[in-house]
């Protein structure tokens, strides 16, 4: 029973990317499904720029020639970056060229990583913690306030194009819950940073996402003023004095 409602969900969910590509961005980045668009299909080339050709090589000297495969994700990440921060299919299928892989052996990285976008995101790519942790401590209401104030849904992008909303599982900082991180493309080929942004409440997240549009760089970790890093909110709870020493050293005599 479970089984025929699963592949009825599955068959609705395709019929709507068939109707509407754009509205596949409203879903998970985990679903993992490619419609061809005007721009996202195999018929655009791509190839790396001449910057990044030299890149790609310096890539591929890390590995013994019959392990060209091993490059797969410094070379995703490279065309990544020069393609303002996503994959298209054309660019996954140029690195399975490069790399002499058949191309769905790169499109099995690209989808397996949360790291490697496949669709347009914002200069600013905001991804909200939504594993359980940080979900019991507020991200469904960090990804509400914004989505709301930008007006957007969930892996769209703003009309200006600085932002998106996407959603990330646990990213090791659960005892900070709850956090996002910012992927920030600005840079363009550059490269791009990950900020990780802690004790996040809604309001403190549209103050950052403004800090952002205005070019500041909001400092990055926990955004409680009670806490220093990771550590108890108020201040150390133990450890506040200098420990005793051992009762005996020699262990013998003891
Ligand atoms: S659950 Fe959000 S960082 Fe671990």
């Amino acid at each position: 029973m479970f089984a025929r409602q699963a592949a009825q969900r599955l068959l609705e969910i395709r019929q709507i990317f068939r109707q509407s590509p754009q509205a596949s961005r409203s879903f998970s980045t985990a679903l993992n499904y490619h419609i061809d668009t005007p721009d996202n299909n195999p018929n655009i080339r791509w190839e790396f720029n001449e910057a990044n050709k030299e890149k790609a090589k310096e890539i591929l000297s890390h590995y013994p020639s019959n392990y060209k495969q091993s490059a797969v994700i410094p070379l995703l990440d490279l065309a990544q970056q020069q393609h303002g921060g996503w994959l298209t299919v054309s660019a996954m299928n140029e690195v399975a060229r490069i790399i002499e892989v058949a191309p769905i052996r790169v499109y099995e990285v690209a989808t397996f990583y949360s790291m490697f976008n496949r669709s347009k995101v914002g200069k600013y790519h905001l991804l909200v913690c939504g594993t359980t942790p940080c979900m019991i401590r507020g991200s469904r209401e960090i990804e509400e306030a914004l989505l709301k104030h930008l007006g957007v849904k969930r892996n769209e992008v703003t009309k200006d194009g600085l932002f998106s909303v996407g959603e990330m599982e646990c990213m090791g900082c659960c005892v900070n819950a709850p956090m996002i991180t910012v992927a920030d493309y600005s840079n363009g080929s550059e490269g791009y940073t990950y900020n990780y942004y802690e004790d996040v409440t809604p309001k403190r997240v549209v103050e950052i996402v403004e800090m952002l549009r205005k070019g500041e760089k909001p400092t990055p970790g926990t955004q409680n003023p009670n806490r220093i890093k990771a550590g108890p909110e108020g201040g150390n709870k133990t450890l506040l004095s200098e420990p005793p020493a051992p009762r005996c050293r020699d262990l013998e005599a003891c």
